[in-house]
């Protein structure tokens, strides 16, 4: 068996190690990238096949989709952004650094997306791990960034990498958490904002890990 990747001392540190329920209590209705890149995301997702019962993870006021999905689960740090999204059937407020469970029954969903977020957990392999329990065999979990964050709240491993860098930090977070097939990242293609993409299906059989 493969021993578990080890990430250097330091890495999932962050400049602000404050509650984040502090730092996400006021609310954003902004956007976090730029519109070239929102249509390069939407693109993406839509090419995925993001359909059916789907969990945008770490969500705000909008989830980048083109079409409802069947029945659309936020889940995020702001109540009132969450309360803003227009797509969402079900809200749910969890500060995955605190608690990197997710509050679902096993094999809920069809699809979960997490988009220009997944620099901001402190334990994502547990997290990556819980999105491959509570996704159906075969389902998708599809990730996308750019080049923005907030930097104080970003861990370190992240700000020190580049694009091409940070593709395999989360195609690593994905094979380590032992339920996904094989991981794709690519650039798409943006007119502003630069996107990559990451995404990988959940396995048909029981985690490894
Ligand atoms: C840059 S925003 C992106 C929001 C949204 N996904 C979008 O594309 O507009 C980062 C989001 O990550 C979420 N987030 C940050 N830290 C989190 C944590 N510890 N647990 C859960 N969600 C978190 C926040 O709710 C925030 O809305």
């Amino acid at each position: 068996m493969t021993p578990p990747v080890t990430f250097p001392p330091g890495f999932f540190d962050r400049a602000d190690d404050g509650d984040d329920a502090a730092f996400y209590g006021p609310p954003r209705l902004v956007q976090h990238i730029d519109d070239g890149a929102i249509a390069a995301v939407g693109a993406f997702y839509d090419e995925i096949g993001v359909s059916g019962d789907v969990l945008d993870l770490m969500s705000s006021w909008v989830s980048h989709l083109r079409t409802r999905p069947r029945h659309l689960t936020v889940l995020g740090m702001n109540a009132a952004e969450l309360d803003a999204n227009p797509m969402a059937d079900e809200r749910v407020v969890r500060d995955l650094n605190t608690d990197p469970t997710l509050p679902f029954a096993d094999a809920s969903f069809d699809t979960v997306v997490c988009t220009v977020s997944i620099d901001y957990l402190t334990t994502p392999v547990a997290v990556c791990a819980e999105v491959g329990r509570v996704l159906r065999p075969g389902g998708a979990f599809a990730l996308t960034f750019s080049n923005r964050c907030f930097p104080t709240k970003a861990i370190r491993g992240w700000l020190a990498a580049d694009d091409r860098r940070r593709a395999a930090i989360v195609a690593t977070y994905l094979r380590e958490a032992g339920a996904f097939d094989e991981p794709v990242a690519e650039r798409r293609a943006s007119t502003d904002d630069p996107v990559i993409a990451v995404h990988a299906r959940r396995r048909a059989e029981g985690l490894t890990a």
